[in-house]
Formats: structure tokens, C-alpha cells, sequence
């Protein structure tokens, strides 16, 4: 059975909280157990530096990313769990990709629209504040993918533009080098939940509102408590509908367990009890996970070994997969570059010369291309010896040396002497 290549990138710029552990890390990680996948995930490091400038930030963000990944039941062992700027040949094989993507793609890019559209508004230079790095981001992005053959990247909505862009740049290069790229595909969990934050909206550091996921008991206890809810005293019956407070419950909540606080809603549980009842069973189940990480925080050394025993894993792909694309595009050892082409000049079809005899009794020849357009076309010799030593003229000086042959003239006009030469250039090669 072959296996499906899911792969994707964490931004190392934040804090992990709830509603990124109930939106991506907990469905990801009960994904990657499964059989019939075999799954890349790694911390987008590189990514990072185009938002951040901190560099203490970078550094712990990719420390708290990564230690609560493996506390959350993601095995390296079954993964391939990597840090981007640990694989030297993301960046090579971004450069290729840039050399094969148009710019105008780029400027089509949302998140660089959405800086020149701010940047109007304020009446501000068009790319003020706009670095090469963010409008590079897809480019980089799509090397990430293409780099191991992904099938599948599980993304946001907002991501979904990115793997298009990849697919662009990966269709581009396999048109001009032949198929090296898999085309990916972007996979949106529509049925994952978006968890409400403390404030109602959705959970989000852009908001102000989230819940670390690894805050200490004492710390959680006291977000929870500061969740937004409406004025009904105790014993007023409460609605599920709109309480952020429910829908949080819920996303860590057994069926039997919610239907019980809806219960307990109806009957006016006062909005204390309710707190309580969710910041347990939010423990229950963080609790355990929490040990594990604030273990691996205690001992950067180990997620530091674990990375790098990833990068090892992930180079066994990248190192070969990259000398096989810097081979195609011609950056290879000077005495293999004869070999290779005419390799592939054998593969392809050859343009032709075609020598007849007219009723005239003159003797005649064509070239035609692999296609079978002519190119060329004589006008009458004498015997067929004529021809055939105007033919092995043009064959071995080109069509710009042979002037003197008057009998010759291209058939079509425009680029036609530019393909005459190409094909006698092809045939050269191929004798
Ligand atoms: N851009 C992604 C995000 O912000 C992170 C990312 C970087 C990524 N490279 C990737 C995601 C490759 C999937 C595949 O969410």
C-alpha cells in the first residue's frame, strides 16, 4: 500500500493555546497515528524571521512549539519531526523555485495585497514595510512542500492560496526540467472546531483573548474564571446557545458529559460552579500533558536532540531528492553535462531530412522538425550526391554558414532561421 504524504509547517512566533490544540495540534496528532500516512511535521523557523525580530522570542517559540507537540502524543519515532532551519537544502531549493516563479504571482499574493492595501489607505508608499522575506513567504512555503513530494498539507483557509502557488511553481519547474514535483493539496478540516476565546471571539493571539495550553493549574484556574458570560444570577436557567463558555467545554467534553452541563444550564448552575466544572475537565485531560512539557521546557537539550535526530530523518529525503534538482537545472560536475544531454536529446523526437526526387528530375530535399513542420526547403539539384553533401554542409556549419548554398530558404518567416539552426543543432548533437 502506498502511503500518503501529509506534511505541515508550525510558524515559530507564538505561544501554544486551547484553541491550537483543539484546532490542529490534537486532530494532527490522532492523524499521524494512523496507518496509511506517513507525516511530516516541522517548526517553520524561517518563516518566523519574516514576522519577528526578537530573537530570544524565535528561539523559546520553537523550544514551546516543539516541546508541545511531543507532550501531546506526537511520536518521532512514527514522524518525521524536523526544525526547516535544520535542512540547508530548503533554502537551495527555494532559490530554484524563485528562479521559476513569475513575480506577478507573487504580487497576487494575499497577505502582500493586504499590506499595499493598508499601505493606501494611510496614504504610505505602496511597499512601505513590505521586506523581500514577506513577499518571498509563498516561495519559501512551497519549498517546504515540494521538497518532500507532499500529497496532502493540512492548512487553514487563510493557507490555501499558498499551496496553489506551489502547485504553480511546481508545475512551472516540471515543465522546464521534467517531472521532479509532486503537485500537493491543500487539506482544510472544515468539521475542526474554532474554540471562542476569553472574550467571546474566536480564541486568537491577534485578539488578546487566548488560554495558554500549558499555563499551571493556579493560571489556568484564573483565565477560566475570566471567561465572559452574561449577567444571570445563580439559579437562572442559562443558555448553551452563544456561551463561550459551553462551546470550550465541549470541544473537551465526552457527549454524555455535555449533555449533563446543558442540564445543569438549564437548572441555573450560578456561572462559579459552571467555571469550575470546565477548568476540571480541561485539567483532566491537559494535565498529564502538562507534566511532559514543563519536563522538556526543564531540558532544552532533549527537544534539542530530538530535532536534530529529525533533521537526520528529513535529510535522508532532502540531500538526494536536491542533488537530483540541482542536476536538472545544470548545476552539475562539468564532465556529466555532454552525457545528460544527449541522453535526453536521444529521448526526444529528432528533426528529419527528407531527400525526393520531383518530376522535374531534379533532386530535392526538406528538413522537418520532431513534429514535422518544415523548416527547410531546397530548391532542385543535379543528382542526389548534391543534395546529400549540401545536407552534410548544413548539418556540420549551420544554416548561417551555408549562405552560398542560394538553392535554401527557410519556409516560414519569423522565427523560422532560429528553428533551422536549433534543429541542425539537435541533429549535430545527436550523431
Ligand atoms: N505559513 C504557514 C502558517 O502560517 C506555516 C507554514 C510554513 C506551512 N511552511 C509550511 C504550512 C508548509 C504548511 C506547509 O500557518
Amino acid at each position: 500500500m502506498s502511503k500518503v504524504r501529509v506534511l505541515t509547517g508550525i510558524t515559530t512566533s507564538g505561544t501554544p493555546h486551547l484553541g491550537n490544540y483543539v484546532g490542529a495540534v490534537r486532530p494532527t496528532v490522532r492523524a499521524s497515528r494512523l496507518d496509511n500516512v506517513e507525516s511530516f511535521f516541522f517548526l517553520a523557523d524561517y518563516h518566523a524571521l519574516i514576522k519577528i525580530d526578537d530573537p530570544a522570542r524565535i528561539q523559546r517559540s520553537t523550544l514551546e512549539i516543539a516541546a508541545t507537540w511531543i507532550a501531546c502524543g506526537l511520536d518521532p519515532d512514527k514522524v518525521t519531526f524536523y526544525r526547516q532551519s535544520d535542512i540547508p537544502e530548503i533554502p537551495e531549493l527555494t532559490w530554484f523555485l524563485t528562479c521559476v516563479c513569475g513575480k506577478g504571482l507573487l504580487n497576487r499574493a494575499h497577505a502582500y495585497k493586504a499590506m499595499l492595501d493598508k499601505n493606501a489607505a494611510a496614504g504610505a508608499e505602496p511597499d512601505d514595510g513590505v521586506t523581500a522575506g514577506l513577499f518571498m513567504y509563498p516561495v519559501l512555503m512551497a519549498a517546504d512542500i515540494l521538497m518532500f513530494n507532499a500529497h496532502q498539507v493540512p492548512v487553514g483557509r487563510d493557507q490555501v492560496q499558498h499551496i496553489e502557488m506551489a502547485r504553480d511553481m511546481a508545475s512551472s519547474f516540471n515543465h522546464l526540467y521534467g517531472e521532479h514535483f509532486t503537485l500537493p493539496e491543500a487539506v482544510i478540516e472544515e468539521s475542526v472546531a474554532t474554540l471562542p476565546g476569553l472574550d467571546g471571539r474566536k480564541m486568537s493571539k491577534s485578539y488578546d483573548n487566548t488560554i495558554p495550553l500549558f499555563a499551571p493549574r493556579e493560571q489556568l484556574k484564573k483565565l477560566i474564571m475570566g471567561i465572559v458570560t452574561d449577567s444571570k444570577a445563580p439559579g437562572e436557567p442559562k443558555s448553551t446557545e452563544g456561551s463561550a463558555l459551553f462551546q470550550i467545554y465541549q470541544a473537551f467534553a465526552t457527549p454524555e458529559e455535555t449533555a449533563a452541563l446543558a442540564k445543569a444550564f438549564a437548572d441555573g448552575i450560578a456561572w462559579g460552579d459552571a467555571k469550575q466544572v470546565l477548568f476540571e475537565r480541561i485539567d483532566r485531560e491537559i494535565a498529564p500533558m502538562r507534566a511532559t512539557y514543563d519536563e522538556l521546557m526543564a531540558h532544552p537539550e532533549k527537544v534539542e536532540a530530538m530535532l536534530r535526530a529529525g533533521a537526520v530523518k528529513a535529510r535522508a529525503v532532502a540531500t538526494p531528492f536536491t542533488a537530483k534538482v540541482r542536476h536538472a537545472v545544470g548545476l552539475r560536475p562539468l564532465q556529466a553535462t555532454s552525457e545528460a544531454k544527449a541522453a535526453k536529446v536521444e529521448k526526444a523526437a529528432l528533426p528529419t531530412f527528407k531527400q525526393y526526387r520531383e518530376k522535374d528530375g531534379q533532386f530535392y530535399f526538406k528538413l522537418a522538425d520532431a513534429k514535422g513542420h518544415v523548416l527547410l526547403q531546397s530548391l532542385g539539384f543535379a543528382s542526389p550526391k548534391d543534395a546529400g553533401q549540401a545536407i552534410a554542409r548544413l548539418k556540420g556549419e549551420g544554416y548561417a554558414a551555408c549562405a552560398d548554398l542560394h538553392a535554401l530558404a527557410p519556409v516560414a518567416s519569423g522565427a523560422a532561421v532560429h528553428d533551422v539552426e536549433a534543429a541542425l543543432q539537435a541533429l549535430r548533437e545527436a550523431d
